[in-house]
């Protein structure tokens, strides 16, 4: 593919957007690929993905200003359905996506950032909703996805001033989880994948289903999708397994507490 890299390594899928001549912003054409490339995951090998921007500046720096400048209203309907379809399937994905922000993530670098399950960033990662000084709203999932993950109040504050804020003041609003210098992203990327995927792929997926369609109901609703996926994971190997290794270190008495 022309703008998307896709490698495995081990349990893990590495989706890397490559169009670093344009900050890794995304056209028709980039989405388009970066759809297919999500739609080829082999979902039997591959049991979390990482998802990040080429080149050493930018993650994402937002849907491409070029393209969108002379759309008319209806192509702009239809450039904002196409990205928010996308990443809703990213959403929805059935394995976890971590997004490992390497740069700038402005505009749909932001929202295709919000639509993974994690985010974890560089220290010279920069954050931001620039839209409404272009004219525009956020278009991919921006107003919706970014006021439930910091709040109305924080949300709204970002995207009405379309000011930029730094990784330090991402992380202590909870819009990422860590921040690492750029040399160390991939490698704690690479890890925190790793022990997701050395976790029981049918639980840690029935979890990543339970607390998604959970956060959309009321609490009794969410009790009951997460019985339904709790009762779901009984009779399967892993959870045979896992429970019964757990009673054999039990009554071991060669095992060493840790
Ligand atoms: N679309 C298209 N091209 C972009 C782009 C974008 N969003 N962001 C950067 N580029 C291109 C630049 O045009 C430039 O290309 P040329 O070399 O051909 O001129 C190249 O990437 C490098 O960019 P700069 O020279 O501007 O680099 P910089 O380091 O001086 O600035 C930046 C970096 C602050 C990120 C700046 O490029 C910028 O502000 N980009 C736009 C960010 C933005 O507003 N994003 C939101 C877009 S709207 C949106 O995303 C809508 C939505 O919700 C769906």
């Amino acid at each position: 593919m022309g703008f998307i890299d896709y490698e495995v390594e081990g349990f893990v899928g590495i989706i890397t957007i490559n169009r670093p001549k344009a900050l890794n912003a995304l056209n028709d054409e980039v989405l388009g690929e970066l759809e297919q490339t999500f739609d080829a995951v082999d979902l039997g090998a591959v049991r979390c993905l990482i998802l990040t921007g080429a080149g050493d500046k930018s993650f994402v720096a937002g849907a491409d200003i070029g393209a969108m400048s002379t759309m008319s209203k209806a192509e702009g309907t239809a450039f904002g359905k196409k990205g928010n379809d996308i990443f809703l399937k990213i959403e929805k994905f059935p394995i976890p996506v971590i997004a490992a922000i390497n740069g700038f993530c402005l505009g749909g670098g932001c929202e295709i950032s919000m639509s993974c399950d994690i985010r974890i960033c560089s220290d010279n990662a920069v954050f931001g909703q620039p839209e409404v000084g272009l004219g525009i709203t956020p278009g991919f999932g921006g107003t919706q996805r970014l006021a439930r993950l910091v709040g109305a109040g924080m949300a709204k504050q970002l995207i009405y001033t379309a000011k930029n804020i730094k990784a330090d003041e991402a992380y202590r609003i909870g819009l990422v989880n860590a921040v690492y210098t750029q040399e160390e992203l991939m490698p704690a990327a690479k890890k925190m994948a790793a022990a997701i995927a050395g976790n029981a792929p049918i639980a840690v997926r029935a979890c990543k289903k339970a607390i998604n369609e959970g956060l959309q109901v009321s609490i009794d609703e969410g009790a009951a999708i997460e019985e339904e996926l709790f009762g779901s994971c009984f009779e399967s190997y892993d959870q045979r397994e896992g429970m019964a290794n757990f009673l054999r270190k039990k009554d071991d008495p060669k095992k060493v507490p840790e």
